[in-house]
């Protein structure tokens, strides 16, 4: 292992979020597409290389998550999909797979539909006042719709969603899960209380289970109309689970466990990718009005309209759009995985079980190898059919591809789609912030440092 090239001491140890991008660029500039770098006392492989990448997400023996990493996440927001192990981990992904299924997607449209009808009526009162910071709205838009679908409609009778105090305490808890992957010692009770961060973040921790445990027994108790879900025409998240809790095959501690991490996986991800999107459209106005165009055969008249799930399906160029975008921003920059087993690669470098894993997508994604000269300019047409056939399938990994994909990936585009088409339909975006000024944050999900603000001129036709 230690024949693989990289820096010999620190590596990554002690690099803030702000310079872990650059800085793991610097490393494959300087080592190549595979290296050996260490975060504190631990080795981590890592690697931007697609057919190894390939190679690693395929392997029975690469499907542990890595423990810096996910442990941080499961003492904060319980141990769910994303954190847990085998057998745990397959045994719930089985009980949930069939709540992201496409039938079950049909039918979250109408929450779709409904909360980004809503949304409108927001954007519209920011018409003529000038550039604005959407983020926050964008990621209550998600959060919202990601909550009820995952718990059930009722949720937003609850008093903590309607002042939006618990999505107040998620967002808290992201920020307090990176400091804590970053910086160990912030995980040491003592030196939390010494600093004074003991009691808000343990208050926010019980906050979120408390809210969120009270969710989930609102919901079952009271779901017998057949409408609303329900363990015998299961909708929501929850119901799929609903035998399962009566019958001891899972606790209301998993419940709450996956709903938090669910909810958290998909609210700051489809959040950032909309405001992601809008920000290269309103920097490249070429491409807005391409899109524009492609929209307008569809809904030729301005305001509300239901998005189907066939009309999705036929809006090519929007596709190629919000690919091009999570390519060069990914919502989520990287991933951590550690063998359970050794491991051989074909380029014959051998991995000793128990190692760290580090997949860059960010720099997977940006590689000259794979996107040519000019990886990091922006170029929808870079997902052009022949264009996708000529490069490896692991070149473009938003959702991760292999044994332990995104659960929630078609959710994701549908959701993203469905407001970026309402959006764009009805409004014209543009902005003064240049490609210059994006600078990245790594957290789990990717933080940019400032906010591109965006300004909205209300369509004609
Ligand atoms: C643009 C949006 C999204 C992106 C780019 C994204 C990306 C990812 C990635 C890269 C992973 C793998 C993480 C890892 O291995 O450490 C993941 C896992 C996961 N995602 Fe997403 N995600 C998105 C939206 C969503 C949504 C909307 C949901 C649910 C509503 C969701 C739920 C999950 C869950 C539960 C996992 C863990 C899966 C497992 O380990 O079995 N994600 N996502």
């Amino acid at each position: 292992m230690l024949k693989v090239p990289g820096p010999k001491i620190l590596g990554h140890t002690g690099a803030s979020k702000r310079d872990l991008i650059p800085l793991t660029e610097r490393f494959f500039q300087k080592y190549g597409n595979e290296y050996l770098s260490w975060v504190g006392p631990f080795p981590v492989y890592i690697t931007r290389e697609p057919q190894l990448i390939q190679e690693i997400l395929n392997s029975p023996h690469c499907v542990k998550k890595s423990g810096f990493v996910y442990k941080v996440i499961s003492n904060i927001l319980g141990d769910g999909l994303m954190t847990s192990e085998n057998p745990k981990w397959s045994k719930h992904r089985k009980l949930l797979n069939p709540a992201f299924k496409q039938n079950i997607l049909f039918r979250f449209m109408t929450i779709f539909n409904t909360e980004t009808k809503n949304f409108l009526k927001l954007m519209d009162s920011y018409v003529g006042t000038g550039e604005k910071d959407l983020l926050t709205d964008l990621l209550s838009l998600a959060f919202r719709t990601t909550t009820q679908t995952t718990i059930g409609s009722k949720v937003t009778e609850h008093e903590a969603f309607k002042t939006n105090t618990l999505m107040h305490s998620f967002e808290y808890l992201q920020d307090t899960i990176i400091k804590q992957i970053l910086y160990p010692w912030l995980r040491n009770t003592q030196i939390l209380k010494l600093t004074g961060l003991h009691r808000p973040i343990s208050d926010a921790i019980s906050f979120l289970n408390k809210t969120v445990l009270e969710m989930i027994e609102d919901k079952i108790t009271t779901s017998d109309d057949v409408s609303k879900g329900g363990e015998n025409n299961p909708f929501f998240v929850v119901d799929h689970v609903m035998a399962h809790l009566k019958n001891g095959n899972f606790t209301y501690e998993n419940a709450k466990s996956e709903a938090n991490i669910i909810i958290a996986a998909g609210y700051e991800t489809v959040g950032s990718v909309i405001l992601f999107t809008l920000t290269f459209l309103a920097m490249h106005s070429e491409y807005q009005d391409r899109l524009y165009e492609e929209l307008l055969e569809l809904y030729p008249k301005l305001g509300d309209f239901e998005v189907t799930y066939d009309d999705i399906q036929k809006l090519d160029y929007l596709d190629r759009v919000l690919n091009e975008t999570m390519r060069l921003i990914p919502p989520v920059p990287a991933i951590f995985r550690q063998n359970t087993e050794d491991i051989k690669l074909s380029n014959g470098t051998l991995i000793p079980k128990g190692t760290h894993l580090g997949i860059c997508i960010f720099n997977l994604h940006r590689s000259e190898d794979l996107w040519g000269a000019k990886s990091s300019t922006f170029d929808p047409d870079n997902f052009l059919p022949d264009n996708v056939q000529q490069r490896h399938p692991y070149s473009f990994i938003p959702f991760v591809k292999g044994i332990r994909t995104c659960i929630g990936m078609r959710y994701a585009y549908m959701l993203t789609k469905v407001a970026l088409v309402k959006l764009l339909r009805n409004y014209k975006f543009s902005t003064k912030f240049r490609y210059e000024d994006l600078s990245f944050l790594m957290r789990v999900a990717m933080q940019l440092e400032k906010t591109p603000l965006l300004e909205l001129k209300k369509r004609s036709k």
